[in-house]
């Protein structure tokens, strides 16, 4: 097994992190307080234990009632920092974060504050840890097609400022197919696409994100083993999966870590990478993710040198900068 400290020191790239969930229990004290608003919990600890989730919707309520305490642009810079803080000790030197801007103007927050606060975090992250970003916009599947248009509307002032679309929140019964007019729209602003599919929803829903929206990578994936010609596909065209274990145990797609199947991928030649999601929520951030599945299954210095390469070149970064980390 490789080693901790190699494992640290490997060049990095995160492509699958929602900014909403890096949201620390003590952020989320401190932004309650800075926002005047009052949290359903007495502690950081109570709100820490309320943290057990039986599958994805109980995660999804907790997250999204959490996100009611950014309020200013201060507060998403404070966020993003916060994560680009804990990127600079993991060995992350490329990050390619999601937020979910409808849960924000839902509450009257603005598209300008969300991306002011975030862009600015993102840049001071590149001037003091050299982290390089592509910032990603991402659809709520529970809400209408409809919501959807007028949100990528309203980010269009922003249009330079981030790189792709993708498509989160309650999967099962919200099919990619309810998205396709809307992302084709996406790219033909030159716009990439990207989407969740097959975490807790069906093998089909891959096929569909693939087929209907033209998705360049696919967010999870881990039930593409229910399909085997879907497999062959992923292997075939090189697919990027970008997969979340710990994100993945804590929401019960998998009983265990040891039940994971992304090191079986990644020996079928498919390009699997490694994500944190939420990790906040899910007790880790990229370099702790890593390790679980080290620890619970094995991981050889050679394939951790394949998973990280694979998020390098699964990234959106431009080429010279991808040249210079390979
Ligand atoms: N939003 C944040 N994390 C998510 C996940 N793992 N699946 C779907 N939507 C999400
Ligand atoms: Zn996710």
């Amino acid at each position: 097994n490789i080693d901790t400290e190699l494992l640290r020191a490997l060049p990095k790239a995160e492509l699958h992190l929602h900014l909403e969930g890096t949201l620390e229990p003590e952020l989320m004290f401190a932004l309650a307080e800075r926002n005047e608003i009052t949290l359903p919990y007495d502690s950081v600890e109570a709100l820490r234990d309320a943290y057990e989730f039986g599958n994805l919707q109980d995660f999804l309520n907790l997250y999204y009632q959490g996100a009611a305490v950014l309020q200013s642009e201060e507060d998403f810079y404070d966020l993003t920092l916060a994560y680009l803080a804990r990127c600079a000790e993991d060995g992350v030197v490329h990050v390619e974060p999601f937020f979910d801007p409808q849960t924000h103007t839902a509450r009257a927050i603005t598209m300008a504050c969300q991306f002011r606060g975030i862009l600015r975090a993102l840049e001071e992250g590149h001037k003091r840890w050299g982290i390089t970003s592509r910032l990603i916009l991402s659809f709520l599947r529970h809400l209408s097609e409809e919501d959807a248009v007028v949100t990528l509307q309203q980010a269009l002032p922003w249009r330079e400022h981030f790189v792709a679309v993708g498509l989160d929140s309650s999967e099962k019964g919200n099919p990619p197919e309810k998205f396709q007019r809307v992302f084709d729209q996406v790219r033909a602003l030159g716009l990439k696409a990207v989407a969740h599919a097959g975490e807790e929803g069906p093998a089909d829903y891959i096929a569909q994100a693939l087929d209907l929206l033209k998705v360049v990578r696919i967010d999870h994936g881990v039930r593409c083993t229910e399909d085997e010609q879907l497999v062959k596909r992923l292997i075939d065209q090189q697919i990027p999966l970008t997969v979340c274990p710990l994100s993945n145990v804590r929401l019960k797609v998998f009983s265990q870590m040891s039940d994971h199947n992304i090191m079986q991928l990644l020996k079928r030649g498919m390009c699997v990478t490694i994500n944190s999601d939420d990790p906040a929520y899910f007790g880790g951030y990229l370099l702790d993710n890593f390790l679980a599945v080290r620890d619970a299954i094995g991981m050889s210095k050679a394939e951790a040198v394949q998973l990280a390469r694979n998020s390098l070149t699964a990234s959106f970064m431009d080429s010279e900068t991808l040249t210079q980390h390979l």
